[in-house]
């Protein structure tokens, strides 16, 4: 029996038009490195995603890359041609097999692209590179080439309507091409992609339109169009919180299903921008009101600490680390049984947790990322 202190992460959610999420809990997109080369599932990919699908309303996936030279990890999944959709189905079937909703995160990697992935020919809004990570300086995108991203996020969107998932999540966070195109530390355009706060925001508002006009023409049923950001950027100049807010206020005009923020720590409070104490994810929600969904994520591990992620007034919390951790959270808390959760990484337990071993190798080679690796 359910501790009835968390019976509020159990109550079913509405999203979008319609569509039913069984409890509040959402699995974050996480990147596995375990895909093929040529973009294709692997089999123990498809595994990770079952096992993991069992107890959650909703998953979204790792990141697919919309265009070749958008790829941005080894063993990433692709979507970013018609051949990649029995791929991309298995990866939804495998998630809503037990009932949980299946959203592809869509994402072009731009400058953070691997060279050796793209042949080289690493791209960007404007040709700044990473500061400080031993990166590229990568191309600045013609006109014409953006308006081809463009399209090309709107075609894996088809894709992605084909394969069978219930939504697409634009990865507008994590400094990938998206976000490359709103931060004014990598985006020194002076064309009518950049120069401007408002103009930084045609990228990303164009990217929103195309998804939707695609769904709007292929989706027979409700289909989710979701937006991720992350809320600031620690270069100087680079974005703030009041950059967020102005971003946020156009997202939520833009009849999107939900907004999901890219935190580490629910808890974390703004860097700059803002004369506000309270947390990031606080002040977001406040901000977004009941104009859309928002999706709360960050070192989340406890049912104590989803509970507390929940009353910031966010109607939905995202799980990422410790869904790789302890596959079986959702399940355990829902019986009653909270103190049998598994917080920290068994060393031991890679095959038991089902854990491909790109990603194995990735978390143990991390120290202080995953709990449990120092
Ligand atoms: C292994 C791993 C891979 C990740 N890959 C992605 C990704 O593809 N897209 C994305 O938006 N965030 C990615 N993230 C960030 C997570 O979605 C999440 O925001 C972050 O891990 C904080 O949540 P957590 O404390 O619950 O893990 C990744 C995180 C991890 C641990």
């Amino acid at each position: 029996m359910i501790n009835e202190n968390y019976a509020p992460l159990f109550e079913s959610y509405t999203i979008g038009k319609g569509i039913q999420l069984k409890n509040r809990i959402v699995m974050a997109p996480m990147t596995n490195w375990s895909s093929h080369p040529d973009g294709t599932v692997t089999d123990a990919e498809v595994k990770y995603y079952q096992r993991r699908s069992n107890g959650v309303g909703m998953v979204i996936t790792a990141c697919t890359n919309v265009t070749r030279n958008g790829k941005g990890f080894h063993g990433e999944f692709a979507a970013d041609r018609d051949e990649m959709i029995p791929s991309l189905r298995r990866v939804a079937s495998a998630i809503k097999e037990n009932g949980a909703k299946a959203i592809l995160q869509i994402f072009h990697g731009g400058r953070q692209a691997p060279p050796e992935l793209v042949d080289g020919d690493v791209v960007s809004a404007s040709a700044v590179p990473l500061e400080g990570a031993g990166k590229p300086v990568p191309r600045a995108l013609t006109e014409t080439e953006i308006e081809s991203i463009i399209r090309d996020f709107g075609e894996t969107t088809r894709r992605a309507i084909e394969a069978g998932y219930d939504g697409v999540e634009l990865h507008g966070a994590n400094g990938y091409l998206i976000q490359q195109f709103f931060s004014p530390h990598s985006n020194r355009r002076n064309d009518r992609w950049g120069g401007t706060l408002e103009k930084r925001l045609t990228f990303p508002l164009a990217l929103v339109d195309e998804v939707k006009r695609v769904v709007a023409e292929y989706a027979k049923e409700s289909f989710l169009v979701g937006y991720r950001f992350s809320p600031e950027e620690a270069e100087t100049p680079g974005i703030t919180m009041a950059d967020t807010l102005a971003l946020i206020d156009t997202l939520a005009e833009k009849d999107l299903d939900y907004l999901h923020v890219s935190l580490q720590d629910f808890r974390s409070t703004p860097r700059r921008g803002v004369e506000d104490t309270r947390s990031r994810l606080e002040i977001i929600q406040e901000r977004v009101g009941d104009r859309v969904p928002v999706i709360g994520v960050g070192s989340i591990y406890s049912a104590n600490d989803a509970l507390e992620a929940l009353e910031t007034g966010v109607p939905l919390i995202a799980l990422g680390r410790e869904l790789i951790i302890d596959p079986e959270w959702v399940q355990k808390v829902e019986q009653g049984r909270e103190s049998e959760i598994v917080t920290k990484i068994n060393k031991n337990h890679q095959h038991e947790l089902e854990i491909p071993d790109p990603l194995w190798q990735a978390i143990i080679n991390s120290p202080g990322w995953f709990p449990g690796i120092e």
